[in-house]
């Protein structure tokens, strides 16, 4: 990935300076959560991907820094929010806002960014941008309250859970492309292939995230190994397995789901469940088909460094440890 970034290293210098600049409140503990969170070493992938699709488009203005900075507001107030929901104690490697500061200020900080990312659209005046985020937003909203109301969901089809990650994860990798093609006036097929690209990327994206979940280790991934199942949340390993176990494994898996602490014992179990019907490697298989689909509708570019920088941020998806 560092290659795909050495490209726009001056720019993201300039968005970090830029969100520094953005937290700016008369009020301590919105600094100190904002700071916290934004200062503990995120990739800034979806930064990076408007940058590059704003470069690839031919933009040459300034306007990008602002809402690559917006993009990256918007994707840690998603993060204060996930972990209050899913009850996380480790993000990034430290202990989560929401243990540190509690839920109601991780929720509270979260909404600040989300009405100060839209305070500074709104600022910028461009209504396309405008909608397409907002409706990224809403659809975000809408895939974490699906993927509440599919907790602990045996039955849960791959149908189902692919259309939560386009909400609650590729739709704002896809608005970040489709943010650069915007500000770059590219031709709506462009806009399209860009959105499209970023859409199949964030799929992969949150599939790889999902199979980390299981067979990653805390100090690699930054976060907690064998969350999701100690949550309830039905991911594609564990759906891919459920479809072919036996009446009994699935009994073993259900009582683990619902439980609500995980002993290792546990986890070990139902991972070699995982493990020996192939739900690792299913899952790593599916991701690579979206990143390849996802590559390929970059074809109608032409060849350009910003093309290459997006390839190689497509392949780095998809075998990416953390
Ligand atoms: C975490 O996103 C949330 C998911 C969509 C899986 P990232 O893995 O991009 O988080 P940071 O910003 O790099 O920590
Ligand atoms: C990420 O889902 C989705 C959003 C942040 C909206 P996860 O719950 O899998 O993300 P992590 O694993 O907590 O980063
Ligand atoms: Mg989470
Ligand atoms: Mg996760």
């Amino acid at each position: 990935m560092e290659s795909a970034l050495t490209l726009i290293e001056a720019e993201l210098k300039n968005v970090e300076l830029q969100f520094r600049k953005d937290l700016e409140s008369g009020v301590d503990l919105i600094r100190s959560v904002g700071e916290y969170i934004l200062s503990s070493g995120g990739k800034r992938i979806r930064p990076a991907l408007l940058l590059l699709s704003a470069r690839l488009c031919g933009y040459e203005g300034n306007r990008h820094i602002s809402l690559a900075s917006v993009i990256e507001f918007i994707h840690t107030a998603t993060l204060l929010h996930d972990d209050v929901v899913d009850d996380a104690s480790l993000r990034r490697g430290i202990v989560s806002a929401n243990k540190l500061w509690g839920n109601q200020a991780s929720v509270l900080v979260g909404d600040y960014l989300f009405s100060k990312s839209f305070s500074i659209m709104v600022e910028d005046g461009d209504l396309d941008i405008l909608r397409a985020v907002s409706g990224a937003t809403t659809r975000i909203a809408e895939g974490e309250v699906l993927q509440l109301t599919s907790m602990s969901d045996l039955d849960m089809t791959e149908e189902r859970y692919i259309d939560v990650v386009k909400s609650k994860t590729a739709v704002l990798l896809a608005t970040a492309c489709q943010a650069g093609a915007i500000l770059g006036k590219a031709s709506p097929a462009r806009e399209e292939a860009l959105h499209d690209f970023g859409m199949d990327l964030g799929t992969a994206f949150q599939l790889i995230d999902d199979t980390l979940d299981y067979v990653s280790s805390e100090e690699q991934f930054g976060k907690s190994i064998g969350h999701d199942l100690k949550e309830g949340k039905v991911t594609l390993p564990l759906i891919h397995t459920l479809r072919q176990c036996s009446a009994s494994e699935r009994r073993v898996i259900a009582d683990v789901l619902l439980c609500d602490t995980l002993e290792d014992e546990d986890f070990r179990t139902v991972i070699s469940l995982v493990r020996s019907y192939g739900g690792i490697d299913y899952t790593l298989e599916t991701a690579r088909n979206y990143v390849s689909r996802g590559k390929s509708r970059l074809a109608l570019f032409p060849e350009s460094p910003g093309k290459e920088a997006l390839l190689s941020l497509a392949d780095y998806v998809v075998t990416r440890s953390h």
